[in-house]
């Protein structure tokens, strides 16, 4: 795992920092069709959007990225990303990034378990714990593009975990880490995790 970390850190950060050009009171101009969905501040209302407020630039910029190329499937969204240039896709990732991430509740009957795993992982299963890339309080590492979870809806984590077990979700590069690290993931644990971390702060 450390020497995947490293590896990751030096091309995803490098390459990324290539790209955090973005300029968000642009970007402010540039949303008004996403505020139906993501929310006019970036706090979707809709629990199956994903929160976009507060996430990292960089990772917002991949997103943004491989949804317009077509490298990650999202239904809801087709076509809306063809018109937009590499700047505007920057633009809008700083100004998503600068707004506030609302914080939401884990079912406390789930706390326990949740956190179990996201601190520790699955030793058995060999899943490492979540905390080493996504970071303790949940916020991520942007530099190496690792994304922020804490406060977002629990159905589109759970739905991301799944869609990554499954192989429905093939983004996160040749290392498939995240493929790797869900593929061990019982439904449970992804329940669990979602609403832990849709609580976590
Ligand atoms: C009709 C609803 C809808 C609209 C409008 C919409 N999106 Fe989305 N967006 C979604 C959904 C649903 C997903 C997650 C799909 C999934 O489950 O993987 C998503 C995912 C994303 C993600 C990835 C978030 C993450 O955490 O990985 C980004 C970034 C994003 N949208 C940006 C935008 C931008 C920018 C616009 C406007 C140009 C926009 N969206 C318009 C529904 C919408
Ligand atoms: C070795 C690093 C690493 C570990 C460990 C890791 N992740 Fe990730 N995770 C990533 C990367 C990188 C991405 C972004 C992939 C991409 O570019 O689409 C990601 C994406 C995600 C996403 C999608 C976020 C979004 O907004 O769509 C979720 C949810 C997630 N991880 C949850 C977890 C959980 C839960 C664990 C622990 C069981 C975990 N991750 C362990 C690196 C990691």
């Amino acid at each position: 795992m450390n020497k995947l970390l490293v590896s990751l850190l030096l091309t995803l950060g490098i390459s990324g920092l290539a790209h955090a050009a973005g300029d968000a009171a642009a970007g402010q101009g540039k949303v008004a069709m996403c505020s139906a969905c993501h929310g006019p501040d970036g706090n979707s209302m809709m629990p199956n959007f994903p929160k976009l407020a507060g996430q990292g630039q960089r990772y917002l910029y991949k997103q943004m990225q491989d949804i317009k190329s077509g490298e990650r499937t999202v239904v809801e969204m087709t076509g809306m990303l063809n018109a937009m240039s590499d700047q505007d896709l920057q633009d809008i990732a700083a100004w998503y990034n600068s707004q506030k991430g609302t914080i939401g509740a884990a079912d406390p009957e789930l706390v326990e378990h949740g956190q179990k795993i996201f601190r520790g992982g699955k030793m058995e299963d060999g899943v490492p714990s979540c905390t080493g890339c996504h970071s303790p309080n949940g916020a991520g590492i942007d530099l190496a593009v690792f994304p922020k979870l804490s406060g977002q809806h629990a159905a589109y984590t759970a739905k991301q975990l799944t869609d990554f077990r499954e192989g429905d979700r093939t983004n996160d590069g040749d290392a498939m880490i995240m493929r790797s690290v869900a593929a061990k993931l019982s439904n449970k644990d992804i329940k669990a995790l979602s609403s832990y971390i849709e609580g976590l702060n």
